[in-house]
């Protein structure tokens, strides 16, 4: 009996201490997010964010704490989940029916931090053909 709840004691202390560290590994269920699915694959979540990274020319650790990717403590982290959702309904109003998302980050960022503008009138410039 004593061992049981032993254990018992081992086993929560174990999922407190998992669910303190939120390290990415197999098991990790998004937390906090309010424009992906929250039910999305950590490894799908991975390779989405890559894309981020490609398109602007930056690393994981400029937007997230790599020990909590759930915390919303940087602000390039917010500043991107308004573009994210900028882009979401960019692609959900104007292109429904498109099979892949139309508009990226890379649209407008083509892989610098600053989507690149004219150095004369300050516009943007979109992707060459
Ligand atoms: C340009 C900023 C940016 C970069 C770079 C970035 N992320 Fe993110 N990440 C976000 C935002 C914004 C969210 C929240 C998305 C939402 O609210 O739907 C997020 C959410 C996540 C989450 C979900 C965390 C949770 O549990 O809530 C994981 C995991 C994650 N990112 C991993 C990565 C990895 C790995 C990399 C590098 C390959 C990376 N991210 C690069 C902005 C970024
Ligand atoms: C329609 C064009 C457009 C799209 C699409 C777009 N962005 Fe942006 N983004 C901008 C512009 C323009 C700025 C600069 C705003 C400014 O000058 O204040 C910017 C700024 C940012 C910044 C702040 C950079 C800094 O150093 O302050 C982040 C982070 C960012 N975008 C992330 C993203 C991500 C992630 C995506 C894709 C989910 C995305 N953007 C899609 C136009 C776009």
């Amino acid at each position: 009996m004593k061992r049981v709840a032993l254990s018992l004691l081992f086993l929560s202390l174990s999922v407190l201490l998992i669910a303190g560290e939120k390290e990415l590994g197999t098991g990790y269920e998004l937390e906090n997010v309010q424009v992906i699915d929250k039910s999305m694959r950590l490894a799908d979540a991975r390779r989405y964010m890559i894309t981020f990274n490609e398109a602007l020319d930056v690393q994981c650790r400029d937007c997230h704490d790599l020990r909590n990717f759930a915390s919303d403590e940087m602000e390039l982290k917010l500043t991107a989940r308004e573009m994210m959702l900028m882009t979401k309904e960019l692609n959900e109003k104007w292109f429904p029916d498109a099979e892949a998302e139309v508009v990226t980050c890379f649209t407008c960022h083509q892989g610098q931090r600053l989507p690149p503008r004219d150095a004369h009138t300050g516009d943007l410039l979109l992707p060459q053909e």
